[in-house]
């Protein structure tokens, strides 16, 4: 065993190894928990305890005496050289090598971390250092483990992060729906494909701009009060409103809007979700419309019921009185008098019942052809010398099931208005032809069921009535005729024999312009052996691609749906609401239009004047025209010359898409 002090020091060996002794005393040292090797200053290892043997591997006498070096991994032991002579310029208790890693070597050369408290010892033989070793294997792996798992949880996060920001991204900009954000003074901050589709702007466009340039000019205050409310931390649903698309075209949207918060919790903005309702509000204002007349007509046919059986009882009573008096007798002109009365009543309420649908009718399968040769020589002499009279069949045979009284009733009616409306005379048509409905045509009017129909479709050039009017004119005692003139129970006759009969009945009428009324009866081909074959089912003409159309239509309804089947058949469209703006659109861009689809009467330009002007840079530009008006009575007008393309409202998805397809060639 060698000497525990300085091999140099012989003198002071004695009393060193007194404090060896008492100081290093391995029985001291035993108690401790962790590795201690007490060093001299020249690095020589004095003392080490049991702990020490077993954490290196080594037996005491192989350590005692051995420069502490050897505890060391080879590639640190040039460093705790220069650590050790530091330590003895300046020693005191302190952790060795704070913040960095320290290793140790076991005898079998592995390696292994620990951490090192260093206490200097003074003697009177100098200064002997007490180094405290400390295994932290085992520590060191769970704090690998815990920065591994932080690690991974974090790549997750982020991973999941971006997964469910991207799967929100696509989620949002797969919406049919606009989903709009922006900052609490109106800033629009962001814009998805939805919006884009329903009001036409770009993301470029709009962001960075102010959300009021969706504001109709007549509700400006909508949108700030919106803000306000969010910025109070109160949310907007479902609220019915009015947006303007980046065409001006007015759109009906349902709007729901909340506030938007930062990390803290501060409402930052808004977010919105906007639907387009258009179609929707219009399909509620049609079934609106019927449910109306539907209870208008169960009313009148409730009252006239009861009338009419009031009506009767007079009328006996009166008879009775009657056979009681002398004819010759001054109180039997009152008699006469109630009878007159009595008639007038029962013929009012004869009418209530059929707009009611409850009269007996006597339906036979009969040809409408036929039946209005033999009307028209009826209304010659109603409707007077100066009102030309044009009964035109599109189709060779017309046949439906009707009564023929009612079929009579429902011209003659028609008839009566006409020639009411054209006091300087004009023009009355009677036009029929066949035509198939298809499902898509059905989708968009509602009442009205897919399948085969006989169209009779009535004009005159009279004044027309505007959109209130003929908004109105099927209710019964609707009328705008003086006192005593009409007593607004024509139409609402023709009505309910319409939908007695399972038909349908529309008004086309603009002020100044003439009327069509167009009534569409089931077709009762098969009835009479008719049956239509199955190759007669119309097939739509094939998508195309980078065609442009240019649709100038006033209704704005209208417009929309004839844009949206267009759009979805891969036409590019431009739109007008009026021969005036379609022609500044043209001026001021100079791309090619490669078809005009236009209305015809409009109120500032109509479509014959906006063909007019363009064929003066455009002679060769291809146009159809579209009306609600049948092409006879345009005709008549002289509005278009016989033999231009003329597309009749209202039209299927079919016919439009061929007709264009047609006409482009
Ligand atoms: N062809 C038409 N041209 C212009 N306006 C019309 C035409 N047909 C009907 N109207 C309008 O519709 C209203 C209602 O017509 P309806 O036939 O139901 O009643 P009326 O003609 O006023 O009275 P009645 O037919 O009972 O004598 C008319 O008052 C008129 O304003
Ligand atoms: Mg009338």
């Amino acid at each position: 065993m060698r000497p525990p002090l300085d091999q140099d020091d012989r003198s002071s060996s004695l009393s060193a190894k007194a404090v060896a002794e008492v100081l290093l005393s391995s029985d001291l040292l035993e108690t401790l928990p962790d590795a201690i090797v007490a060093v001299d200053r020249a690095g020589t290892i004095v003392q080490v305890n049991s702990q020490t043997q077993e954490l290196f591997g080594y037996d005491r006498d192989e350590l005692i005496g051995q420069k502490v070096e050897m505890l060391v991994p080879e590639n640190y032991r040039r460093e705790h050289h220069h650590h050790r002579e530091n330590f003895a310029q300046t020693p005191k208790a302190r952790r060795m090598g704070a913040g960095l890693d320290l290793f140790g070597r076991r005898r079998n050369g592995s390696e292994f971390p620990v951490e090192i408290s260093l206490s200097p010892v003074s003697t009177e033989h100098g200064i002997f250092v007490l180094s405290a070793i400390r295994d932290i294997s085992d520590r060191k792996q769970i704090e690998e483990e815990l920065r591994r798992a932080h690690e991974e949880l974090y790549q997750k996060t982020v991973e999941q992060l971006g997964e469910s920001r991207s799967r929100l991204a696509s989620i949002i900009d797969s919406s049919e729906d606009a989903i709009i954000s922006k900052s609490l003074d109106g800033t629009i901050t962001s814009w998805n494909k939805g919006a884009e589709r329903i009001y036409g702007y770009t993301p470029e466009e709009v962001i960075g701009k102010n959300i009021s340039l969706l504001a109709p000019t007549d509700h400006p205050d909508e949108i700030p009060e919106i803000l306000r409310k969010i910025s109070r931390g109160e949310s907007v649903e479902h609220d019915e409103s009015v947006r303007v698309t980046k065409d001006g075209r007015h759109l009906d949207v349902s709007i729901s809007v909340s506030p938007l918060r930062d990390a803290k919790g501060d409402i930052i903005g808004a977010s919105a979700i906007e639907r387009d309702i258009t179609a929707q509000k219009r399909a509620e204002g049609q079934i609106h419309q019927s449910q109306k007349m539907e209870a208008i007509g169960r009313l009148a046919g409730g009252v006239a019921h009861d009338f009419n059986n009031i009506l009767g009882i007079i009328n006996a009573c009166a008879e009775f009185l009657r056979d009681r008096l002398d004819p010759a007798a001054e109180s039997s002109k009152y008699i006469e008098n109630i009878k007159k009365s009595i008639e007038r009543g029962s013929s009012l309420t004869r009418q209530l019942l059929t707009f009611s649908r409850s009269s007996v009718i006597q339906p036979c399968v009969l040809d409408l052809n036929e039946r209005l040769k033999d009307v028209g020589k009826l209304l010659r002499p109603l409707m007077g010398d100066d009102v030309e009279i044009l009964i035109v069949s599109k189709s060779p045979t017309a046949v439906v099931e009707a009564d023929p009284g009612q079929l009579d009733q429902i011209v003659v009616n028609l008839a009566v208005n006409a020639r009411d409306a054209m006091p300087r005379g004009g023009k009355f048509i009677l036009e029929t032809r066949a035509e198939r409905f298809d499902e898509g045509f059905a989708e968009q009017h509602q009442a009205m069921s897919a399948g085969k129909y006989v169209v009779l479709a009535v004009s005159d050039t009279g004044n027309g009535m505007d959109e209130a009017t003929a908004s109105r004119i099927f209710e019964p005692f609707f009328t705008t005729k003086e006192m005593g003139k009409g007593t607004g129970l024509g139409l609402a006759t023709v009505y309910g024999i319409v939908k007695q009969s399972a038909g349908h009945i529309l008004v086309y009428s603009e002020l100044g312009h003439g009327t069509t009324f167009k009534i569409y009866l089931p077709s009762a081909d098969h009835k009479i052996g008719l049956e239509t074959k199955p190759s007669e089912v119309e097939t739509v003409s094939p998508k195309r691609q980078g065609t442009t159309i240019l649709l100038v239509e006033d209704d704005e309804i209208m417009r929309s749906l004839t844009r949206q089947l267009l759009q979805e058949h891969g036409y590019t469209v431009v739109e007008a609401d009026d021969g005036k703006s379609a022609l500044e659109w043209v001026e001021s861009h100079p791309g090619p239009i490669d078809l005009l689809l236009t209305d015809v009467v409009m109120r500032r330009m109509s479509g014959p004047e906006l063909v007019e002007r363009l064929n003066a840079s455009q002679p060769n530009l291809k146009v159809v025209f579209m009306s609600g008006y049948t092409g006879e009575l345009i005709a008549e007008r002289e509005v278009l010359k016989r033999g231009i393309t003329l597309l009749e409202k209202p039209f299927s998805r079919t016919a439009l898409l061929n007709t264009i397809h047609t006409t482009l060639g």
